[in-house]
Order: C-alpha cells, then sequence, then structure tokens
C-alpha cells in the first residue's frame, strides 16, 4: 500500500521560525493483543484498547531551524532531566527513519525532553505513552511549519508515526477505545494507523483498570523480540485468525453493554497472549506466581459475589484488573484487602480510561 503520510519540504514562501511543542500522551491496555508483526511495523492481526489517564508521558520538543540541509535531524535527548544517551540513540533511529515521512527534519535541530508520571522501573511499558507523545510532537511541528490548522488528518498522521516508533503507541493518541489495524468490523479500520471505535454502550465509558504491579523487574523479552517469535511459533497462524474473530466479537459486545461477555473474551485473550509465549522457541514464562494467586482470586470473587470485574496482562507478570465504574467501590474494596498483597512492595497504580492527549500549553512547558 502507498504511503498516505509522505510530508512536504518546509515551504519556501512561509516564514520560518524557531519553536517549542509540548504533548501529553497516554498508555493504553490492549483487550485483543497486537502480538505478532511484520513489514514496516504492520500487525499481523488486528488489536483493541483503551487509553488511560494516570500513566503518561510528557514530552517536549524545541526545534531549531538550519538553513542548510542535512541527512537527518539532530538530537538531544533527556529523560526526567537527566541526558540520556541510550534512549537519545533510538530516537535518533527513529528520527532517520522518518524522514520521508516528514522532510522538514533535514532542516532542524531538536532538544527533547520527556518524562512520565510512572516510576521508570514499575514495569509499566512505557514505549506507547512516549512514541505518542513524541509523535505527536513531530506531527504538531509539521503543522506550525506549513502553516496548517490541526484537522482530522493530525491525528491520524500521529498514529502513523508512533506506530512506527512502537506498534502500541499508534494507539495512543485517542481517547477511550480504539482499534488498530484491519478488520472485517469496517473498512475504516486499517494496518497503518488507529482509529477510534465508536459505538460504546454507556457501561464501558468509564472502566477501571488497576496496575497491580507483581514485579518491577525488567522484561526477560523485549517486545519487539517477542512478536519475531510468533514467526516460528507453530499457533501462529490460529492465533491471528483467533485474534480476528475475537476482536469483532468484542467490538459488537462493547457496543451492546454486555459486560460478562466482555469479561470472558478479555480473559480468554490475557492467557492466549502468555499461552503463545510459553509455547515459542525458546519458550518463556513471564507470569509469576502472584499473577496466578491474583486471577484465581479475582475468579473467586466474581463467582462470589457476582460483581463484574475482570483481568488482563501485558507481556509481562503485572495483572491490569478491569471493572466499570458502577461496581467501583466494592472492586477497590476487594483490590485493596485482597489483591495489593500480592504485589512487590503493594505496589500499584490506579487508573482508568482517559481522556486521551493533551497538547501541554506554553506555560506549563517542562
Ligand atoms: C503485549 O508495541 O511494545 O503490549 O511494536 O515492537 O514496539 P513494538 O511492540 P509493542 O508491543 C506491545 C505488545 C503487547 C500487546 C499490545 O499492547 O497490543
Amino acid at each position: 500500500m502507498s504511503d498516505n503520510f509522505i510530508g512536504k519540504p518546509i515551504p519556501k514562501n512561509v516564514e520560518t521560525r524557531d519553536g517549542v511543542v509540548a504533548w501529553r500522551s497516554p498508555s493504553n491496555i490492549a483487550l485483543i493483543k497486537y502480538w505478532g508483526k511484520h513489514g514496516r511495523q504492520l500487525p499481523r492481526n488486528p488489536s483493541l484498547s483503551f487509553s488511560l489517564s494516570n500513566a503518561h508521558t510528557d514530552t517536549q520538543v524545541s526545534y531549531t531551524i538550519r538553513e542548510e540541509s542535512q541527512e537527518t535531524a539532530s538530537v538531544s535527548f533527556s529523560f526526567e532531566g537527566k541526558k540520556n544517551a541510550a534512549f537519545e540513540a533510538r530516537i535518533q533511529k527513529f528520527l532517520d527513519s522518518i524522514v520521508t515521512n516528514f522532510p522538514y527534519l533535514k532542516n532542524v535541530d531538536l532538544d527533547i525532553k520527556s518524562q512520565n508520571s510512572f516510576p521508570h522501573s514499575s514495569g509499566i511499558a512505557s514505549s506507547a505513552s512516549s512514541m505518542s507523545a513524541l509523535a505527536l510532537c513531530l506531527t504538531d511541528i509539521e503543522y506550525e511549519l506549513s502553516g496548517k490548522a490541526t484537522d482530522a488528518s493530525f491525528f491520524l498522521k500521529a498514529s502513523y508515526i508512533s506506530r512506527l516508533g512502537s506498534g502500541s503507541a499508534s494507539r495512543s493518541v485517542y481517547k477511550d477505545f480504539c482499534v488498530w489495524g484491519e478488520t472485517s468490523l469496517d473498512e475504516k479500520y486499517v494496518d497503518e494507523y488507529a482509529v477510534p471505535l465508536d459505538k460504546v454502550h454507556p457501561v464501558f465509558e468509564a472502566l477501571h483498570d488497576d496496575i497491580l504491579i507483581v514485579s518491577s523487574v525488567e522484561k526477560s523479552v523485549s517486545s519487539t523480540a517477542g512478536h519475531k517469535l510468533m514467526e516460528d511459533n507453530p499457533y501462529a497462524d490460529i492465533r491471528y485468525a483467533e485474534a480476528r474473530r475475537k476482536l469483532v466479537a468484542l467490538a459488537g459486545i462493547i457496543e451492546q453493554g454486555q459486560v460478562s461477555a466482555f469479561g470472558k473474551i478479555v480473559e480468554e485473550e490475557a492467557l492466549s497472549l502468555h499461552a503463545l509465549m510459553m509455547c515459542s522457541d525458546p519458550s518463556y514464562v513471564l507470569i509469576e506466581p502472584a499473577s496466578l494467586e491474583i486471577i484465581n482470586e479475582i475468579r473467586k470473587f466474581r463467582k462470589e459475589t457476582g460483581t463484574p470485574i475482570f483481568f488482563t496482562l501485558d507481556a509481562g507478570p503485572n495483572v491490569h484488573v478491569i471493572y466499570p465504574d458502577s461496581v467501583q467501590k466494592k472492586a477497590r474494596e476487594f483490590v485493596e484487602s485482597k489483591l495489593l498483597i500480592h504485589c512487590e512492595d503493594g505496589r500499584h497504580i490506579f487508573d482508568r480510561m482517559g481522556d486521551g492527549p493533551q497538547k501541554i500549553s506554553y506555560k506549563n512547558k517542562i
């Protein structure tokens, strides 16, 4: 497919100037997981997620225009107030890879500052919030330099660029639920960028995600290596077909407000992801005994009380406890009394569905 988001050079007739932009972008939790990719960061199956509120990254990009063109932008990067050479190298590589999408990068020096709302060693993946915050800033600079007003395609391009940085980041540029990847649900869902899911029953409008930190130790397999393992996984084709089927089913369930059916698919999906990792070669067991204790407690509590409370997992041991706002009091009491004891030093983040990314105004810049 052709690239819809090739950018234009800085127009000669527009008066360009140095500037600074900043965005806050959230993390998101996938309910149907992206696991397996090909080509230039294209997903093997569609995924469906919702954006969070409290787990987010703030990124500020200051740009200085250079008269003479170079191959790519030059970048200096600091994370949480400190220069970070490893992240800087990763960002430089990313910028080099998107020069055709943002030709202005040949004419700028960038100074990037970034900080997370959650501790770096919390076991919370930060690539979705950090790459989407950066992509929003880069898209914003393109709009500023070309004198374009923000339009509907702003977020599509930001999602497209986020995807090139980290697949799951493509889903962080919207509030509420969104879908990334082709699905028989509707032609508007494509592999190149994420699109909001528009038909949502009120019961799912303010979902909670209590993130229980079972271990803050860095993951033993990176997402990129994990995606690669799918290439030789004997169950890969069945998995992709199942993910497509589950996504269509889940979208219908979200539209109709069927809470128990929602939980059934969400939990099955989380366990499938870990089953795939367990039967990859090499095999990875990323779940910990405490993760299983939490899962068992959730199932027991749900059975005994009828409370709609469910779990999902990312590619690690931490458990995301998902429930509708209508049962918040009961669910939170249960989490506090029965689940936090299984967390590493009681660590957790009480999060919920969020309002999506926000531009940080000039006076609040970091
Ligand atoms: C298990 O987006 O981190 O969280 O594209 O290589 O950066 P890269 O991978 P990444 O993969 C996320 C995998 C997941 C599921 C999901 O968020 O959909």
